[in-house]
């Protein structure tokens, strides 16, 4: 291919250079190739770039200089998940010289995705299968017709929990819909559990070795122009050779050491601190627990007694073979069906049914079934009892061994009759000694900030949960940073949870400042959002000298309100216009110094 004189310059070049010479003039000339490739990025720029992309500390990673050096890595994230891997998988594309852009889709500006080339989705699936808060304005206009994404390359990445009916639905749809819209697949859609570390970084590993080594294709897969494979032929769903093996999730056996009721007698609530001891629990203070509810034995033996089914009779349901028994008791939920397994059921059944929701059993004395086969049917269409989730209330720290958690016995009415949430409820009444499967929700945005940093703690009822975790572990671990809880519940007496130990670490400075708003012992409501108003001077001090804020509790409104009151704190003390406070707000929510954790 060389004539004689060039093959001999070449010959002389490398008989004189070092072993890591070579590897550097290797990438070099890939980039200028790559440079040749990509018209757009044929400037001396890239070139520079990709010689500096490939300095001394990367040379041996990146021996080959990036084929494509451009890439847009988009995540939707409720608790931080997505973010945070996202944002490693940024951090590898950079390292391999790709200029990644690392962007929130809350932030997203829309009219950027038809000029995308390289565009790679971190989402996870939140509620009944929805897409996270912040990632429904993407997922939206992606749904919406003509839309034409013709120019895009894109993979997406989707984070789940297997034990949600709805698996990953939210990256399914993305995915989905970018297809449709003329956008070209790359990568497989890689779908993760909730131990998803090992698998996400084997699918990011995959895409940057494909995307640096153009045309490298050594397995056989399709390429497009620039090299890439295309199709989803280089990575399969289930991961591929480049993937590690799927974690999938990790299940623990925790034994109840003690169960007690914190509010006090004559309280409208019950709340109950539950101690559960399990070894070698991985879990930072922040997380959740989560587990999968039992059904009641009395509604599953009702519902097997008006079938006249066999409870010992296997069956198998979503490619698992169980006792009808066991499925009903421990694996499908019968308690509240969704409006879509209504519907279904009236399909079978062949009646009219109004599209609600209805406990199976309910359904199944208004409108019957025919014989056990008809009800092998149904079976088929029952979906897995979605998992609820707990705060972790302890400290890995302070309490080796154990997992706490403070569980708000659900009380809502139907029909005015009383009636329970079927996880609290069950919680409530677990006896020491009773055991219970469960698994760790990682959220990596709830976390405590460097142990000299100052945390404000918004956490009214259950909210309280995390940051007793939170102080726990400062104390134990002697961190430096001031530490100041707002608590609120409806009466001082009744239900002033973790009182004892909170006034503890208040004498012993552990807890630097302790505001309460006990809404019903007064004829005017009090609550949180009033007292962290009437702290008005000190609170906005403590931001400007780089406290972080954390809200844990009700979603709605307490999160709401107290939101506004922190706008309004900033408003007044900041001196700031409206717009310049919610900027300011904004700033300390991208940094992660004001995060949420609400339900
Ligand atoms: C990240 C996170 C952290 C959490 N942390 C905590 C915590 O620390 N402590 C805590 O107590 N909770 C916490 N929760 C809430 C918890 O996960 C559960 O949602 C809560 O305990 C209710 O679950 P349940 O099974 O008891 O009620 P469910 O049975 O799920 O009922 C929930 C609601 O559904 C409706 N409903 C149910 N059945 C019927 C029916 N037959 N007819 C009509 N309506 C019905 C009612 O409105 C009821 O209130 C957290 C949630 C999340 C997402
Ligand atoms: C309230 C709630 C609802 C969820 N619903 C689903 C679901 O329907 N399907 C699913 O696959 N995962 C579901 N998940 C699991 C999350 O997608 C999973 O925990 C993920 O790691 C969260 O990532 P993020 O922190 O980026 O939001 C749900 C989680 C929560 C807390």
């Amino acid at each position: 291919m060389l004539n004689t004189p060039k093959l001999n310059l070449m010959q002389e070049l490398i008989a004189g250079s070092s072993r890591e010479e070579l590897i550097w003039l290797s990438g070099y000339l890939a980039g200028v190739v790559a440079a040749q490739v990509h018209p757009v990025a044929a400037t001396p720029q890239v070139v520079a770039q990709v010689q500096t992309a490939l300095g001394a500390a990367s040379v041996v990673e990146s021996a080959v200089a990036p084929a494509i050096n451009k890439i847009t890595i988009a995540y939707g994230t409720e608790t931080g998940n997505s973010k945070k891997l996202a944002s490693d998988f940024a951090a590898k594309a950079k390292k391999k010289g790709i200029n990644a852009k690392l962007v929130g889709l809350e932030q997203y500006r829309l009219n950027d995705l038809p000029k995308e080339e390289y565009f790679f989705t971190v989402i996870s699936t939140q509620g009944d299968g929805e897409p996270p808060a912040a990632a429904k304005k993407f997922y939206d206009h992606i749904h919406q017709n003509g839309l034409k994404l013709e120019k895009l390359k894109y993979g997406v990445l989707a984070l789940g929990d297997t034990a949600y009916p709805l698996f990953c639905k939210a990256g399914e749809d993305v995915d989905q819909q970018l297809q449709k819209a003329g956008g070209q697949r790359i990568v497989s859609l890689e779908k993760c559990d909730t131990d998803y570390e090992s698998q996400a970084l084997g699918w990011f590993d995959h895409i940057l070795q494909q995307l640096s080594t153009s045309g490298a294709g050594g397995n056989g897969d399709a390429q497009n122009g620039s090299g890439l494979a295309v199709s989803g032929a280089a990575l399969p769903a289930t991961g591929g050779a480049a993937a590690t093996a799927r974690a999938g999730k990790k299940v623990y056996t925790g034994t109840v050491l003690a169960n007690i009721n914190l509010n006090d007698r004559g309280s409208a609530k019950q709340t109950h601190h539950l101690e559960i001891v399990a070894e070698g629990v991985d879990y930072q203070p922040g997380d959740s627990l989560g587990l999968v509810p039992e059904n009641p034995v009395l509604v599953v033996d009702a519902i097997l007694g008006l079938t006249g089914v066999d409870a010992e009779q296997k069956l198998a349901v979503r490619q698992e073979e169980h006792s009808v028994g066991h499925l009903l008791r421990k694996k499908l939920n019968i308690i509240y069906l969704p409006e879509r397994v209504v519907k279904k059921y009236a399909a079978i059944v062949q009646q009219d049914i109004p599209e609600t929701r209805i406990g199976l059993l309910d359904l199944l004395k208004i409108y019957p079934v025919r014989d056990g086969a008809q009800f092998h049917e149904v079976m088929a269409i029952l979906e897995p009892t979605a998992p609820r989730l707990y705060s972790i209330s302890s400290s890995p720290e302070a309490h080796d061994g154990e997992i706490h958690l403070t569980v708000a016995k659900d009380k809502f009415s139907v029909n005015g009759e009383v009636k329970h949430g079927l996880c609290s409820d069950h919680l409530s009444q677990l006896a020491p000694d009773q055991t219970f499967e469960f698994y760790i929700h990682k959220n990596s945005q709830f976390r405590l900030p460097a142990p000299d940093k100052d945390v404000i703690m918004i956490g009214p009822g259950t909210g309280v949960a995390p940051f007793r975790s939170f102080l726990a572990q400062r104390d134990s671990t002697g961190a430096s940073g001031k530490n100041w809880l707002f608590f609120g519940d409806q009466h001082f007496t009744t239900d002033f949870l973790y009182q004892t130990e909170l006034q503890n670490w208040l004498q012993t400075g552990v807890l630097t400042k302790l505001n309460t708003a006990f809404s019903r012992d007064q004829a005017e409501k009090v609550y949180v959002q009033h007292k962290m108003l009437r702290e008005s001077e000190e609170l906005f001090r403590w931001l400007e000298n780089g406290a972080s804020v954390y809200v844990c509790g009700a979603k709605e409104p307490m999160s709401v309100d107290v939101e506004m009151a922190l706008l309004h704190i900033i408003q007044k003390e900041g001196k700031k216009p409206l717009a310049q406070a919610e900027a300011y707000l904004d700033e300390l929510r991208e940094s992660g110094r004001y995060v949420k954790d609400v339900y």
